[in-house]
């Protein structure tokens, strides 16, 4: 039986949602959209057009919608700043809940979620979409099937032109570190996942040049170490004159010791180490090309069947809201790394906040 759900925020990605990501899971029985929720009216006819749902199951209040359908879980598509108002709701109305990133727009709302949620037993799941893409997902295979040895560091690069007011949706004009809430947060996440261990130390310089539209920085240049010892580099910026590297075409490069893996605009190769040479020269373009992993479902539609799974008594997938609660740490240890000049220790970090939300929910 499908599951029933209830969609909340359908701004500009909620509309993704409407017309891509829900349709191929309600066609194959995954689940079942039962209402769609936004303030904003006009923004409901998305809902209407993509997901067939009548004016009566479309709302601007998500407690009114939470109340009057019966409903297994809600998706979070609001902006960072209300999703806790919303895991309240669908706490009190005891519905599980699929949420975008990050969990909240700070590490303690987000460690209020977690917790707020262990304690009414319920499961939520955060879909970091991009971890989940089909090309991150090959890369990911190639690094864990061993056969390119020991992993020693990786470096991502997503640098786009969005200097002008409002290009990367107004919000994220205007808040304080927009590339670090609505951009890093993809990119250390899946930097850890393909590490594949937790972060043990951040250290970032961040900034606005003077020609990016932004309220808060918009560029950044990070170093990270893992439990594992595996390092990486970052070079986020979204005020640049050219996009090189855009959503979902990333540059990832992956060292290995027995081989460099090159992932860039979806296009995965790897240059073989070979003992019998030295000083070995190649261009981008020149490497063994590896074709990309193939399956149904990829990103947020393939994280909604993960989900349902979960729900189903299935394995608890990955990104559920405990274990989530990394990319959101990622993100302001960098943030502290930055505002004092020094390096953070992940885990000491979230281990520290976490003990300051748990006192103060006692
Ligand atoms: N995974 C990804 O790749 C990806 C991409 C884009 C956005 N996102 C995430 O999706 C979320 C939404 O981002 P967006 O770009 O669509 O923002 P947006 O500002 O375009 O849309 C947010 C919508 O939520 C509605 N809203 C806000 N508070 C509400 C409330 N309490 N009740 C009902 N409706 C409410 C607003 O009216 C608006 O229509 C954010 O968490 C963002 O980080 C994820």
């Amino acid at each position: 039986m499908a599951y029933k759900a209830i969609l909340v925020g359908i701004g500009s990605w909620g509309e993704w949602w409407c017309e891509h990501f829900l349709p191929p899971n309600i066609k194959d029985g995954t689940l079942e959209v039962v209402a769609a929720v936004d303030r904003n009216p006009q923004a409901l006819e998305c809902a209407k057009k993509y997901l067939n749902l009548s004016e009566k199951q479309c709302y601007t209040d998500a407690e009114t919608a939470f109340r009057e359908n019966k409903a297994d879980f809600c998706i979070n598509v609001v902006t960072p700043a209300h999703h806790e108002e919303i895991v309240d709701l669908a706490i009190k109305y005891n519905l599980h809940i699929l949420s975008e990133k990050p969990i909240a727009d700070t590490l303690e709302g987000a460690v209020r979620i977690a917790e707020k949620v262990k304690r009414a037993g319920l499961k939520m799941g955060v879909t970091m979409s991009h971890r989940f893409d089909q090309d991150k997902t090959s890369l990911r295979g190639q690094l864990r099937s061993g056969r390119w040895g020991t992993l020693d560091y990786l470096v991502t690069r997503f640098t786009c032109d969005c200097r002008k007011y409002g290009s990367w949706g107004e919000f994220r004009h205007e808040i304080a570190y927009p590339l670090m809430l609505e951009g890093a947060v993809h990119h250390l996440d899946i930097l850890a996942d393909l590490a594949g261990a937790k972060c043990e130390t951040i250290y970032m310089q961040s900034w606005r040049p003077s020609w990016g539209e932004f309220k808060g920085d918009c560029n950044a240049l990070i170093t990270m170490t893992f439990e594992n010892g595996v390092k990486a580099v970052y070079e986020g910026a979204k005020s640049n004159a050219v996009t090189l590297n855009w959503w979902s075409h990333e540059y990832f490069r992956a060292e290995c010791e027995n081989g460099t893996l090159l992932l860039n605009q979806r296009k995965l190769e790897v240059f073989p180490y070979n003992p019998e040479t030295t000083i070995a020269k190649a261009l981008e373009g020149e490497g063994v090309p590896i074709p990309l992993l193939q399956q149904k479902k990829w990103a947020n539609t393939w994280l909604v069947e993960k989900f349902v799974r979960w729900l189903d008594g299935g394995e608890r997938m990955e990104t559920n809201v405990e274990d989530n609660l990394q990319s959101v740490a990622h993100i302001f240890a960098a943030i502290e790394s930055a505002r004092t000049d020094q390096v953070v220790r992940v885990q000491e970090f979230l281990e520290k906040t976490r003990e300051k939300v748990l006192s103060e929910m006692k």
